[in-house]
């Protein structure tokens, strides 16, 4: 095996292993909405004007469960089970992320 540890590269580069930023897509109209770095979907969404239900806003409650259509979530939260993290259709806004550059998300 040759396989390497993570190099200097990925080490050296917090959003790489941190937060980047990322957009979502509201599915009912279209409109795309820029994540930065360390913003939460959540913030970024009310941000635009959304009125979004949250309470614990640490991924523990369920309340900001979002559906997902589209592109891969990077989840954070401790609400879902492994089986419902894989299928990746519902994620909580509050603390989860994307790993992909766009999420389609059902709102
Ligand atoms: Fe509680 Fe997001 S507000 S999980």
């Amino acid at each position: 095996g040759t396989s390497a540890p993570l190099g200097p590269r990925a080490a050296s580069d917090p959003a790489a292993r941190r937060d980047s930023s990322f957009e979502v897509e509201l599915a009912s109209n279209g409109r795309v909405i820029a994540v930065p770095c360390g913003t939460s979907v959540l913030a970024a969404l009310r941000g635009a004007g959304l009125e979004l239900l949250s309470s614990c806003e640490e991924g523990i409650c369920g309340t900001c469960e979002t559906g997902v259509l589209g592109g891969v979530p990077d989840h954070r939260d401790s609400v879902l089970e492994p089986a419902e993290r894989e299928v990746g259709d519902i994620m909580m806004i509050c603390v989860s992320r994307a790993q992909t550059p766009r999420l389609v998300l059902d709102l």
